[in-house]
């Protein structure tokens, strides 16, 4: 994450990108190489970084995996990949060529005893082969399920490739981390034993995203919000992770997660973090996780009975999301027929700190919804007095004027958006809701880079603000564990269901309900809640 800021946009060469930081040399190891994670994200996010000169003359990717291919198969495979994946630019035979000129296999089971050795090998004979050519920092991405991930690392560490003699050796995991407080904590222990934490880089993509580090330029950038910005002017905050999308090919993946540990917490307890911390000292690594974690340490985990009343788990049936016809959760390939795993989580959070005791943190995550929309909501409170309430000609209800809204929209469309109250034009004195909105692509004339390449860029360069550091991973786990644990007692969280291409099950609207709140829709009118 670099530093740099811009003033206004200038009007001549918008849709130049801004020069990217080269970075020293390395060889990325990917495990799991021919998987759906390095096909659809990380070659194209690599061949990016390549084509803009990012990663410098000596870089060199070796893909390890199950699946048995030559060094061509491998790279006609990731052409295929690169070439359709939504985040590749500018793509080529030219610049293809001299990228899979970089592109090596190896194929064995990362889990396995020895595979790790015959890395090693390998890494020596391509830096022989290339005469000193390939780069001796070493850039290990677990793109593997977190079953596996212990066994890799400790392979890595007997093989001397956790070493960081000849250069820099660092070691990139994938989420899940583990799947709960237990498995997260030992697969810490695991990598503590053979990497320093220095050279660990647990990844969520989510950190990766444009607006996402915006939130932190918004909020301490600039000295206008700060001063409203806790439970004296705040109501009550919605994070909402909504997608179109169901559970394709990783329905296996997937039975084994569920929405709350797939989205809610990494992505949406990071996004919530983001929110809701206090300024740090500085904007580094640890100053900025110190903070974080903070937010985390504030807030208590659920008994059952809170986990009962403040959380709602569902499951999408078949109908249809936009005009498609989809079938429902159960009926999808590889899910079991009874299967409790839900597709839809809703939680409220309470943060007990000075600045957010008593405003509820809503977080909802769902596949199958009626719209892909990533935001964050921020509703502030009613003037102490409606001034401006008046009776509609015609109608019965007293209108007021709408609270202020702020809304942080991730995706698809990255903007800012703050509602408030107006007059109409007219003789009388009746208002309506308007909005101040500021959108990046409009503003900047540029598209932001894809998450990944911003994420793997700051790998090489050592920069660990926008990873997970270790005690915050286990602050998520240990709030989150205690809600599945709940929702593993027979009967006391029944799995609801809510329709495909809706905006989820109607329960999840009464969990705000009680409190006075809504949801915003999703079907992205800014001023209209349901
Ligand atoms: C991944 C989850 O981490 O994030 C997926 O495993 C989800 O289930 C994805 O679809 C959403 O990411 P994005 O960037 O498309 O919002």
């Amino acid at each position: 994450m670099s530093a740099v800021t811009a003033n206004a946009p200038q009007t001549s060469n918008q849709l130049a990108r801004p020069s990217l930081p080269q970075v020293d040399s390395c060889t990325v190891i990917i495990f799991g190489a021919s998987g759906d994670l390095s096909k659809r994200k990380l070659m194209s996010a690599l061949f990016n970084l390549a084509c803009e000169g990012c990663t410098g003359r000596d870089f060199n990717v070796l893909g390890v995996g199950r699946t048995g291919m030559s060094d061509d198969d491998f790279r006609a495979q990731m052409r295929a990949a690169v070439a359709g994946a939504s985040d590749t630019r500018d793509f080529t035979d030219e610049r293809w060529k001299e990228f899979a000129s970089r592109l090596n296999y190896l194929t064995g089971d990362p889990s396995s005893d020895g595979v790790h050795e015959e890395i090693a090998t390998r890494l020596d004979e391509m830096n022989q082969v290339e005469a000193d050519l390939t780069s001796r920092n070493h850039l290990f991405y677990l793109s593997t399920p977190p079953s596996v991930a212990g066994t890799i690392i400790e392979g890595l560490g007997a093989a001397g490739l956790a070493s960081e003699e000849k250069g820099w050796s660092r070691i990139i995991v994938e989420k899940p981390f583990g799947r709960d407080l237990e498995s997260a904590r030992e697969l810490n222990e695991k990598l503590a034993r053979v990497f320093g934490e220095h050279q660990v880089y647990r990844i969520d993509h989510f950190l990766g995203k444009e607006t996402v580090q915006n939130l932190l330029v918004f909020r301490f950038g600039n000295s206008m919000f700060e001063p409203f910005w806790n439970r004296n002017y705040v109501d009550y905050v919605e994070i909402t992770a909504a997608e179109t999308l169901g559970v394709g090919a990783r329905a296996a993946f997937y039975e084994e997660t569920g929405a709350l540990r797939d989205m809610i917490a990494n992505h949406l307890l990071q996004v919530l973090t983001l929110t809701a911390m206090e300024p740090p000292v500085a904007f580094d690594a640890d100053a900025v996780r110190d903070k974080k974690v903070e937010v985390l340490r504030s807030m208590r985990p659920m008994t059952s009975a809170e986990a009962t009343k403040r959380t709602i788990r569902a499951q999408y049936t078949a109908s249809e999301v936009n005009g498609e016809r989809v079938p429902g959760y159960r009926d999808e390939k590889n899910v079991a027929a009874a299967s409790q795993v839900e597709t839809f989580a809703a939680v409220q959070f309470q943060i007990d700190n000075w600045r957010w005791a008593g405003v509820p943190f809503y977080v909802r995550a769902g596949k199958r919804l009626n719209r892909k929309v990533t935001e964050v909501a921020v509703h502030l409170k009613r003037t102490p007095q409606a001034l401006f309430a008046h009776t509609h000609k015609g109608e019965s209800n007293v209108h007021d004027i709408e609270p202020n809204i702020i809304v942080m929209q991730i995706q698809p469309c990255e903007a800012i958006r703050i509602s408030f109250g107006a007059k109409l034009p007219g003789v009388e004195m009746e208002t309506a809701t308007v909005e101040l909105a500021f959108n990046y692509e409009a503003n900047f004339h540029r598209s932001s880079p894809a998450a990944y390449e911003t994420l793997l860029l700051d790998v090489m360069q050592g920069d660990a603000t926008l990873f997970t550091r270790r005690d915050e991973v286990e602050e998520q786990w240990r709030l989150i564990t205690p809600i599945e644990e709940a929702w593993a007692i027979d009967g006391a969280s029944p799995v609801v269901s809510y329709a495909a291409g809706t905006d989820g099950p109607a329960q999840a609207d009464a969990l705000l309900a009680r409190n006075g709140h809504v949801w915003r829709t999703l079907n992205g009118d800014p001023k209209q809640h349901r």
